[in-house]
């Protein structure tokens, strides 16, 4: 907690913040050179299944539907346990604290892009859950982050962010080479494709093909139960996921809350129309002949 303190006391330099794996800015503040190395040298198993996301497109959502979606619809794990320990990031060096506590079938995330990911992920079986979202909205919920958490750099203005973004100058990278490497895999029917929007739309059909694909049934009244649970008004209550339980000098809750607005469609509420052209032409060219298609395109 001292340390933490410390750390966030004063906006640091990015070279404070940041370290770099294999080019991409991760925090500081949960990454380290040894997570990263027990991250790549990670055993993962058959049956373990993955939460993978670029950062601002649904991951703490995940971290609630997917227990929820295993166990049959109990909430007391989600309302009992925080989300960082209940579904861990892999790479963080707070995954050491809460891998040996999860039970079969481990779920994890990670924001990692598909080649950096330990070589065990491949050859195993495990299972996948992409999450995608509209880059414009991951962009404005970004911009919001970085002015609320200590441990960021400061964004500037809107457009100055957009250009770190557009650059991949941000955590994690570029989003269009995150979501190329992830479309590009060997993993055939190991993967699940979901996008942010498609669960605003139509939250309980998306979660009835996600346990399909987990290869899980739920009664409708559990269903329905978890549906409810997981709508953003509801989730926005649970302290367990709301980031309540991080101290206010590491994400300062009166700049912006963790969860904020959750709708697709606030980059509406940001872009000038000249602000939508650069951002539509740098990221349209770099999509180009992926054959990949959103349903915001
Ligand atoms: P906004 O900042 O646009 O509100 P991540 O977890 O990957 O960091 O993504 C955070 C974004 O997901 C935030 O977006 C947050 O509000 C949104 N989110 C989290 N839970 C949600 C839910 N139940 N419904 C809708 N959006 C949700």
């Amino acid at each position: 907690r001292q340390k933490l303190s410390a750390l966030c006391a004063v906006r640091m330099a990015t070279q404070d913040l940041y370290l770099f794996f294999h080019g991409l800015p991760l925090p500081k503040i949960v990454h380290s050179e040894e997570s990263l190395e027990d991250f790549r040298k990670f055993k993962v198993q058959n049956d373990d299944i993955f939460v993978i996301s670029y950062p601002k497109s649904g991951t703490t959502w995940m971290q609630e539907i997917i227990p929820l979606l295993l166990n049959g619809g109990d909430l007391t794990p989600v309302e009992s346990i925080p989300n960082w320990e209940r579904v861990p990031w892999l790479e963080e060096t707070r995954a050491v604290l809460f891998l040996d506590k999860l039970s079969a079938p481990r779920t994890m995330v990670s924001h990692m892009p598909y080649p950096l990911m330990p070589p065990t992920f491949s050859s195993s079986k495990a299972k996948a859950i992409y999450i995608a979202r509209n880059p414009k909205d991951v962009l404005v919920s970004s911009f919001y982050f970085h002015q609320m958490a200590s441990f960021l750099d400061d964004p500037g203005t809107f457009e100055e962010f957009m250009d770190k973004f557009l650059a991949g100058q941000v955590l994690f990278g570029k989003w269009t080479d995150h979501v190329k490497s992830w479309r590009n895999t060997d993993l055939g029917d190991r993967i699940f494709y979901i996008t942010y929007e498609e669960l605003i739309q139509d939250l309980r059909g998306a979660l009835e093909r996600m346990l399909r694909f987990l290869g899980r049934q739920m009664s409708e009244e559990a269903l329905d139960r978890v549906t409810e649970h997981c709508l953003f008004k509801n989730m926005k209550k649970n302290n367990m996921s709301n980031y309540s339980l991080v101290p206010q000098e590491v994400m300062d809750s009166s700049k912006s809350h963790f969860l904020r607005k959750g709708i697709a469609g606030d980059w509406k509420n940001h872009f000038s129309p000249e602000l939508e052209d650069k951002f539509n032409a740098v990221i349209q060219k770099e999509l180009e002949g992926s054959g990949i298609n959103f349903p915001w395109d």
